[in-house]
């Protein structure tokens, strides 16, 4: 009976998912929720789901009573060079999954409803984007942040879901919601993996089976980082000339930047503590991809080939 119980629960699940394209739908089901006494859990993302992506809709399931997720590639955190025309997409198979770890609802708007004409104002968090990501894509967080503050108002959360693995993101939209004064609780999920270690991305699809051999530099490098950092090494430059030696081993390996920079402020660390991360960003062939580490927290890879 537990069995039935269950397949009732999921066959019930699947029924329920609900697909809202429009803000004022979504809007509308947000407050009828907020009437009914419901706690919403959000997780925003860009689609073309990964494991990674499903761990954040868990964790959401678990701090909600409806866990709302969005689906929009935002157009105004791409850069005119970035992959914006060919980032992958594929609404049926993440709507698929999206039912199966048992989502309530996708908000998948259209660039029309989010941005529409006339559209002039742009949310900009200042110290903590200007560096690693920030100084590298520019204009690429104050669209985070404005994306994400009117998907918020959208979906009105109690609480949303980020990966840590897009660190400085998180940081980001843990500032600007406290300087905003929005009354969301923030988690911060740690990065998914594959078996091998590399961090699970959407834009690993883009590599070649060479390519993926190389992307591995990424996080074994981090654990590099965090074997030097447990051995009594404190000297940010000596961790950083490691890294930078190793990753470049690898062929089709471009670094954009490696650094060690300080987990509240994003800015640089003279020296490794449990207050900074490592944080890459490697080009592997054309494909851009990031990584980081929170010295003192766990990283779950397998002890990397000595090169
Ligand atoms: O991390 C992402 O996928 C995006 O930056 C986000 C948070 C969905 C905003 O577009």
């Amino acid at each position: 009976s537990r069995l039935l119980t269950r397949r009732f629960f999921c066959a019930r699940r699947r029924n329920i998912l609900e697909i809202f394209n429009t803000v004022k739908d979504m809007q509308d089901k947000a407050n009828r929720l907020r009437e009914q006494g419901k706690r919403i859990a959000f997780v925003p993302t860009m689609g073309y789901f990964h494991e990674g992506h499903l761990d954040l809709m868990r964790e959401g399931r678990k701090r909600g009573d409806y866990l709302v997720i969005s689906i929009f590639v935002n157009p105004t955190q791409f850069g005119p060079a970035e992959d914006l025309d060919k980032y992958p997409r594929d609404f049926e198979r993440d709507r698929t999954l999206a039912e199966e770890v048992g989502v309530d609802a996708i908000f998948f708007p259209d660039n029309e409803g989010m941005y529409p004409p006339r559209y002039q104002t742009y949310v900009d968090v200042e110290g903590v984007t200007k560096n690693l990501c920030g100084a590298a894509r520019q204009g690429h967080f104050r669209g985070v942040a404005t994306v994400c503050t009117k998907l918020f108002n959208i979906v009105k959360p109690h609480v949303t879901v980020f990966g840590k693995k897009d660190f400085q993101q998180l940081v980001t939209i843990r500032t600007m919601i406290r300087d905003l004064n929005m009354d969301i609780d923030v988690i911060g999920m740690p990065t998914t993996r594959e078996h091998d270690g590399l961090a699970m991305s959407s834009r690993n699809v883009y590599l070649s089976e060479e390519e993926r051999e190389s992307a591995l530099s990424l996080s074994r490098s981090l654990f590099l980082a965090k074997k030097m950092f447990e051995a009594g090494e404190t000297d940010a430059g000596k961790v950083l000339a490691e890294v930078t030696r190793y990753i470049e081993s690898y062929p089709h390996t471009r670094i954009d930047y490696a650094k060690i920079s300080c987990v509240d402020t994003i800015e640089e660390a003279q020296h490794v503590g449990v207050d900074t991360f490592i944080a890459l960003a490697v080009k592997v062939g054309k494909t851009r991809l990031i990584d980081n580490h929170v010295f003192g927290e766990v990283l779950d890879i397998p002890y990397p080939e000595g090169r």
